[in-house]
């Protein structure tokens, strides 16, 4: 029982039943470098406050260096008994050497010290996550780079709507990625206060500085109040909130690519180095990355709803319940990272099949809208001019033909606003570089947005 730092008001061993059960090392150790980091800080803080010797404190760090070493090698042992990281490492530090290591505890609990490691640890994956985001974003306007003057058929109700440049429909990733770009370094500024000093809730008698600590471990400042510091997790439900998003958009990506990728489609090709055989039908060449990274966005999701439900109506200040935030938000966190990398792999290889992209233009009435667009420009009202438009269509339909078969006599039998230039109205590239409104497909407007994109991109990498 004496191996317990708490040992002193207990008369019974814990059951071993509690013991497995209560237990979160065996996950938490992931947070070992920011918990060896947060004990250093409060070391150096304390010896500066004359609360340890020169002595003590030079023998905390040289032995917490010493067991980051070990565990960096993997050589040491977490014991389940000891409960968490912060424990196990805490009572390593005193076997290793001795009286020291006991006073390291000084001003702190174990509810700051494991809300102090596990902001650092939310602030280190939101960086690896813009630094993700903003790899993607670099293959989006690689790929739209070559692709301005690749035409395709925009979609709504995933039926044909509007010719758009396929440069044009990559860049609307751009603007999500860039949005959970923003969102994710919103989050990192927000958590970016140190807990440490909060002690269990109340603060500390001790002369401490807190605002040394802070900046030692990369904060802006203290959190504020004692009891909100120890018992919020709001950063680590936004960062969850942050990744489901991200999930959302690489799930909506993941579709098109599958859609597009399917035989009935075949606007896009995979690289066979991101596909997958089936073990029966030997034609088979599956999108299954796309179709994974679909899967996974419901357990994103999820580990959102089980942070926001077990923080819910629960009083101040730390209550155990709050230890169950480690494992939404790691899983989280390693999901979307892998799901990004794997993604802007993916994306990079995507080979566009133009043949297809073509003779999927000329199905669907497509550039209907710019018939209509033709005669509203002559004054004819909108609403007169969708009607007519509706109405060839129809017939057109009945006849089994479509807009490009369609002489200039025939047109003009619908109105006589028809002039010659209506046969090259409808054609898909016309279509495209008419729409030279703010934010439009027009290849002319693709061009300059993609150079837009390159330089939003650079000034995101030297704000940060
Ligand atoms: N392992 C705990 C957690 O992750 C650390 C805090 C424990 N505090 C306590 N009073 N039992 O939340």
């Amino acid at each position: 029982m004496k191996d317990k730092p708490w040992s002193g008001r207990f008369k019974q061993e814990t059951d071993s039943r509690v013991e497995r059960f209560s237990e979160s090392v065996s996950l938490d150790k992931r947070l070992y470098r920011q918990d060896i980091d947060g004990s250093i800080a409060h070391a150096q803080m304390l010896c500066k406050k004359r609360i340890l010797s020169d002595e003590e404190a030079e023998a905390i760090i040289t032995g917490l260096n010493g067991i980051r070493k070990d565990i960096d090698e993997g050589i040491f042992s977490f014991n389940p008994a000891l409960e968490d990281v912060h424990m196990n490492i805490e009572a390593e530090l005193s076997r290793r050497i001795g009286e020291a290591g006991k006073k390291l505890h000084t001003a702190r609990s174990r509810n700051d010290q494991v809300a102090t490691d596990f902001r650092m640890y939310v602030r280190g994956c939101l960086a690896e996550i813009q630094r993700a985001l903003k790899e993607i974003m670099e293959t989006l306007i690689e790929q739209a780079d070559r692709h301005v003057d690749t035409i395709m058929p925009g979609m709504t109700h995933l039926q044909h709507a509007q010719p758009v440049s396929f440069a044009h429909h990559l860049l609307a990733y751009f603007e999500m990625f860039l949005r959970d770009y923003s969102r994710a370094r919103d989050t990192a500024k927000r958590l970016n206060e140190s807990p440490l000093g909060s002690a269990a809730l109340a603060g500390t008698p001790h002369a401490i500085d807190r605002e040394m600590t802070a900046s030692a471990l990369g904060f802006d400042r203290p959190c504020r109040n004692s009891m909100d510091a120890v018992s919020d997790r709001d950063f680590a439900i936004e960062a969850a909130f942050d990744a489901s998003t991200i999930m959302m958009h690489l799930s909506r990506m993941a579709e098109e690519i599958i859609i597009w990728n399917s035989s009935q489609f075949s606007f896009v090709e995979l690289e066979d180095a991101f596909c997958t055989g089936s073990s029966i039908m030997p034609q088979k060449k599956n999108p299954d990355v796309a179709e994974l990274v679909r899967g996974k966005v419901g357990g994103v999701y999820g580990n959102l709803i089980a942070l926001l439900t077990m923080m819910k109506s629960l009083p101040l200040a730390y209550n155990r319940d709050m230890q169950e935030d480690k494992l939404p938000v790691i899983a989280s966190m390693d999901t979307v990272l892998s799901c990004l990398e794997v993604m802007n792999g993916l994306i990079g290889a995507l080979k566009v099949n133009n043949d297809a992209l073509g003779a999927s233009l000329s199905k669907g009435f497509i550039t209907a809208t710019d018939v209509a667009d033709y005669l509203a420009e002559k004054g004819l009202p909108f609403r007169d001019a969708h009607h007519i438009t509706g109405e060839m269509v129809s017939l057109l339909i009945r006849q089994g033909r479509t807009l490009s078969d369609l002489s200039l006599d025939e047109f003009r039998s619908f109105s006589d606003m028809f002039d010659e230039d209506i046969l090259s109205a409808i054609s898909p590239l016309q279509s495209v570089d008419r729409r030279k409104s703010f934010g439009g497909t027009a290849r002319e407007n693709v061009r300059k947005a993609l150079a837009d994109a390159r330089e939003r991109l650079e000034s995101l990498e030297k704000n940060c």
